[in-house]
């Protein structure tokens, strides 16, 4: 059976623990693994642009051994020139993975119901599973632990917000979320992921005001307040999120340790400042580093055994 990788709320705490220890080994050895995909190939089906998600696969595919394909916007024009189901049962003639950015999350389930290899979500207005599940490898990393921390993500109630509730819960992290009235996270995710949460003696708190959600943390999160597709509600977006901007006197008191992170692209000056994104407790690259190896792990657990 082949296996999607949709929604970070598809996966045990047990195959998070698994992909995290999987991309150790991938980052200790890379030789090891340079034939891990050695015949495969993924393809990238974008409704929308990327630096990070792209070149993260792409790269990631040429380093296990394995081949890419990128089409763009325009060239598959999914759903207008064609139907997601017919791009889904043709393309599974082709190659061994899709790794579908969308508009609508409805599309990643469609191209998934039609596609006999695995489809990837590289990003939905719903969510940015690859994303968080690097951004939590990240922070195991630079803190040796997740249990019991605090994560406070600052903004947007968005697809990465929604990913990160999930993988949060599931690693036993506290997240506090600020974001203005009208602007919180998906309702759906608030629910499920307070109880997975509240199952690991970890808590969802959501606030709309940011200065008390980042007392304590050991993280801040932000993104931008304008993701793709919403260009049209930017004038009012901006207006709307001027007072949830990371910033010194709102990182201040975090306390001095407290990692700074975002998933980028970061719209400087609005959701975060210059200073902070470029301070010292700022690991955006590390965490856009990450991306590539989580997403080899992924790629190996997904396509490897596939025939
Ligand atoms: N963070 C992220 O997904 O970046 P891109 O939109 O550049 O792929
Ligand atoms: N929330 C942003 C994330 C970009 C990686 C967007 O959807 O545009």
């Amino acid at each position: 059976m082949k296996k999607d990788f949709i929604s970070i709320k598809d996966l045990t705490t047990a195959e998070i623990e698994d992909i995290f220890s999987l991309t150790d080994k991938l980052k200790r050895d890379k030789p090891k693994f340079n034939k891990a995909l050695s015949g495969k190939t993924l393809v990238l089906v974008f409704q929308k642009p990327s630096n990070r998600t792209r070149v993260s696969f792409e790269v990631g595919m040429y380093q296990l051994g394995g081949n890419c394909l990128y089409l763009a916007p325009d060239e598959i024009n999914l759903g207008v020139r064609e139907s997601i189901k017919d791009v889904a049962r043709t393309l599974s003639r082709y190659v061994d993975g899709i790794v579908l950015r969308t508009f609508e999350h409805k599309n990643v389930f469609q191209m998934a119901k039609y596609c006999s290899k695995p489809v990837i979500n590289g990003l939905s207005d719903f969510g940015h599973p690859c994303q968080a599940l690097a951004d939590v490898y990240t922070i195991k990393e630079k803190l040796k632990r997740l249990k019991g921390l605090t994560l406070a993500y600052v903004g947007d109630g968005n697809n990465v917000c929604n990913s990160l509730l999930y993988v949060s819960a599931k690693c036993a992290m506290n997240m506090n979320v600020a974001s203005p009235k009208g602007y919180e996270p998906d309702r759906t995710v608030i629910k499920e992921a307070k109880a997975i949460a509240k199952a690991r003696q970890a808590s969802v708190n959501l606030f709309n005001n940011p200065f008390e959600a980042v007392r304590g943390a050991d993280v801040i999160y932000t993104d931008v307040w304008v993701s793709m597709g919403q260009e049209k509600e930017a004038g009012l977006r901006k207006k709307i999120f001027k007072g949830f901007q990371v910033n010194k006197s709102l990182v201040k008191l975090a306390g001095k340790n407290c990692l700074i992170m975002h998933c980028l692209p970061a719209h400087r000056g609005e959701e975060i400042t210059d200073e902070v994104i470029d301070g010292r407790n700022s690991i955006v690259f590390d965490q856009a580093e990450n991306r590539m190896h989580v997403q080899k792990a992924i790629l190996i657990k997904l396509l490897a055994k596939q025939k």
